[in-house]
Formats: C-alpha cells, sequence, structure tokens
C-alpha cells in the first residue's frame, strides 16, 4: 500500500509537500499572506529565468564532484525533521512582549517567503527541463525548500497566523533575473542562509537562556540543507569559467554587496528579537559575512573587505537612510515625501560608496567541494 505523507517534513517529492500545504491553506491568514506579497528592495521575492539557458548546463566537467553531492541528497538524511516532535516546547505567544512578538513574526513570514521563494523557482526548473542531471538537482532542492517553508508556517499556525503558499505562487509578482543572475544572487542566499543558521544555532547552543522559540533547535539539519544547495551552485557554476571571470567579477561584486548590505538593513529593523536573541546585530552581520566571505571563496574569485574603514560606516549609513524612507513615507504628505527621497538619495550614495572599497583577490581551490564546518 502507498501511504501518502500527511505532513510536508515527511514528503518526498514537493509535489507531495505543496499537496499538504495546499491542505492546510484554508486556516491560513489573509494578514501573514499580505506581508508575504510585499516587494520592496528589502522583501523577499519570487523569480523567474530563462529556464532553456539552464537546462543547457553540461556537467561532466565537475562530475565526479557532483554525482557525490547528489548521492548525499538523494539519500535524504533530514526526511522527517521538519515537524514538531518532543523537542518543541510550548511557546507563550500571549505572554511575549509584544514588539518581540511582533518583529518575530515578521522574521518568520520573511524566512518562510524566501524558503518558499527558492521552492517555486526550483520547482519551475524541474518542471520545465530535459536534461537529467539539471532536473533531478532542482527536484530535490525544491524538496527540501517546500519542507522549510512547511515548518515555519506550522510555527506561523501556532501564532494564529500562516502564510497562504498556494495563493502567494499564483498572485506574488515574478521578477526576472538572467540565469547567471539566478547563479549568483542564489548561490550567496544558500551560503549566506546557511552561515546565519549556523551562527544562530551555534549561539543559542552556548547560550541556552536566550532561546526564546523551540523553531531554533531545528537549524543545524537546516543549515546543512542550505549548505548542500550553496554547493549545488558552485558547481553549476564551475561548468563554465567565464562565470566567475572577467566582467562578471563586477557582478558578483555588486551582488555580494547587495546581499551583505540587505542582510545589515533588514536585521537592524529588529532589535527587540537580536535582544531576545542575546545578539548584538553588528556582531552577528560581521560574523555572517565572515563565514560567507570565507565559503564563497570556493567559487568566486574575489571577496568584500568588510575591514576596511568604509565598510561598518557606510553600512550605518544606509541602515540609517532606510529608517528615514520609512519614517518619511509613514509620514505622508510633502515633507513626508521629501523626507523619504533625501533617504533614497544618502542610501544610493552610501551603497556606492561600499560598492567601490577595493575588493580583495585570492586563488580558488581546484576543487570547489566543501563540507559544513561551523
Ligand atoms: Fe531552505
Ligand atoms: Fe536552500
Amino acid at each position: 500500500m502507498n501511504v501518502q505523507a500527511t505532513h510536508t517534513a515527511d514528503a518526498t517529492t514537493v509535489e507531495e509537500g505543496l499537496a499538504i500545504q495546499e491542505e492546510q491553506a484554508k486556516f491560513d491568514s489573509v494578514a501573514a499572506t499580505e506581508v508575504a506579497m510585499q516587494n520592496t528592495l528589502l522583501t523577499p521575492r519570487f523569480y523567474t529565468t530563462d529556464f532553456d539557458e539552464l537546462d543547457a548546463i553540461d556537467v561532466s566537467s565537475v562530475r565526479e564532484d557532483w554525482d557525490k553531492l547528489i548521492d548525499q541528497m538523494v539519500s535524504d538524511p533530514n526526511k522527517g525533521h521538519f515537524k514538531k516532535n518532543e523537542d518543541w516546547d510550548h511557546v507563550d505567544w500571549d505572554g511575549m512582549d509584544p514588539e518581540l512578538k511582533k518583529e518575530f513574526i515578521d522574521f518568520l513570514i520573511s524566512s518562510c517567503t524566501a524558503e518558499f521563494s527558492g521552492c517555486v523557482l526550483y520547482k519551475e526548473m524541474k518542471r520545465r527541463g530535459s536534461n537529467s542531471d539539471i532536473t533531478q538537482l532542482f527536484q530535490l532542492m525544491a524538496r527540501d525548500e517546500a519542507r522549510h517553508a512547511g515548518f515555519i508556517n506550522d510555527a506561523l499556525r501556532e501564532a494564529g497566523v500562516a502564510v497562504n503558499l498556494g495563493f502567494l505562487t499564483q498572485k506574488k509578482k515574478y521578477t526576472y533575473f538572467r540565469p547567471k543572475f539566478i547563479y549568483y544572487a542564489t548561490y550567496l542566499s544558500e551560503k549566506i542562509g546557511y552561515a546565519r543558521y549556523i551562527t544562530i544555532f551555534r549561539h543559542l547552543e552556548a547560550n541556552p537562556e536566550h532561546r526564546f522559540h523551540p523553531i531554533f533547535k531545528w537549524f543545524e539539519e537546516w543549515c546543512n540543507d542550505e549548505f548542500s544547495h550553496g554547493e549545488a551552485f558552485a558547481l553549476l557554476m564551475k561548468t563554465d569559467p567565464k562565470l566567475t571571470s572577467g566582467i562578471n567579477v563586477w557582478w558578483i561584486k555588486f551582488f555580494l554587496t547587495a546581499v551583505y548590505a540587505t542582510m545589515y538593513v533588514r536585521d537592524h529593523q529588529r532589535t527587540a528579537f537580536h535582544k531576545a536573541l542575546g545578539v548584538d546585530p553588528d556582531w552577528y552581520a560581521h560574523e555572517v559575512f565572515t563565514k560567507t566571505s570565507t565559503l564563497s571563496k570556493q567559487i568566486f574569485p574575489i571577496t568584500l573587505d568588510i575591514d576596511h574603514p568604509r565598510w561598518q560606516k557606510n553600512l550605518v549609513r544606509l541602515h540609517k537612510a532606510n529608517v528615514a524612507i520609512a519614517e518619511g513615507k509613514k509620514a505622508g504628505g510633502l515633507g513626508g515625501r521629501l523626507k523619504a527621497m533625501g533617504g533614497s538619495a544618502r542610501a544610493a550614495l552610501a551603497f556606492v560608496s561600499l560598492y567601490t572599497i577595493p575588493s580583495k583577490e585570492h586563488q580558488r581551490p581546484v576543487s570547489t567541494r566543501l563540507e559544513p564546518a561551523y
């Protein structure tokens, strides 16, 4: 008898995972879905690309590493992991400090949207492709992201909110990115995702009194999934050396700067959340950037100079400009519009200042393959 999974954690394919979520969507909340629908510079987006170009990739030049990675993903060490069990402590949502609750729910919705964004893109690639190496990889990655998004939605449901993922798939705007931009952006978001999750996990391992929600206990296996996804994109990029040389190095620098700066600004909007975790967001950002830079040396020929005097100074300027934009928009009227415009101009200048810091070059290893080491 073919037993159907009833929880996204047990789903073996992305289709099964999504069907389970479709079933639960009846209970999902309008407000959370609205937040997930937002498209600003700082909110997670949905992407589409030239799937035919992606499908044409030939992985034979990285075959040995490729097969090892795929075998590991097929063995599926995290099947059944992403669901509540006896380690899931009771969460006192009503007793939670209101500011923390607001920021934490915002964090969960944004994480859920980001996980689901990966799921939708990977699933579409699997559906459109005919290259068995590529479709197999994307099927496996979509499977993982569906579980991750489903698990965050479980946590949100306890707070009385959850994102309607089926609705998002159909209604959220899709941003087109050329395949090479998808590689840079997705590779980085997988690796920075790993670095973010493992840094919080290790911090809470050492300081369990700050673990104000049980979901953080799941972060170790979680980040290992993201690590593998990042490995896959490193191998995809390695099949074509042009992707990481010449003019493309400027694009790599652009994506590194944009991804790091976005993380910094977004995290600095969540003061109560980081206070509850016992984490200084400046320390956290530096830690995550350092780890991500070390990892990205496997494929990128440059890293950003995050110890340059202009780096931290302009991140702070960017954050302040962003606060001014938000305040201006909230205030409305001519005064508000002017304030927001001034903020946008200062944000653009700060970004240019970050982007023009000379980057650090280095030799790349022969094999890209890495194991999670943090
Ligand atoms: Fe994920
Ligand atoms: Fe991922």
